[in-house]
């Protein structure tokens, strides 16, 4: 007779598929994604605030319009630093949109 799974242990199978059908600004900020993304946080702070010792500017409490529009613009290549135009590059524009949309909401430092 063979033991039954409990459900919830087959709920991480799904979650990566959750995750890419919508895009979590958190995760990202916090780790990243999956295409080479690094954490925005390593240099623009978990709050948002900005790091000088990393010449990160602030970016919580921004128009989140401005956050995407700066970084499809850098994702193209204008503007930035190299490592954040590769950045950039390496979100889909629904991962751009959710990590603005996650700074804007931060409150401003
Ligand atoms: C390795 C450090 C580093 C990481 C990681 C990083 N950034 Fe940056 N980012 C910078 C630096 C440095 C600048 C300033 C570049 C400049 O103005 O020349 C910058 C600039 C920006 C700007 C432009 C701000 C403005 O006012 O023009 C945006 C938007 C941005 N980063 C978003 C992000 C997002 C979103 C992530 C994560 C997906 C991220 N960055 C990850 C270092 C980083």
């Amino acid at each position: 007779m063979k033991a039954r799974l409990p459900p919830l242990l087959l709920l991480p199978l799904f979650l990566p598929g959750l995750a890419t059908a919508a895009p979590s600004g958190r995760d990202i900020v916090l780790h990243g994604n999956a295409n080479g993304a690094l954490p925005c946080a390593a240099c623009h702070g978990a709050n948002g605030a900005g790091k000088p010792a990393t010449g990160a500017p602030a970016l919580a409490g921004l128009p989140a319009g401005q956050i995407s529009a700066a970084l499809a613009n850098m994702a193209q290549g204008h503007g930035g630093t190299a490592l954040m135009q590769s950045i950039a590059a390496a979100l889909s524009p629904a991962e751009a949109a959710a990590v603005a949309a996650y700074f804007a909401a931060l409150p401003k430092p």
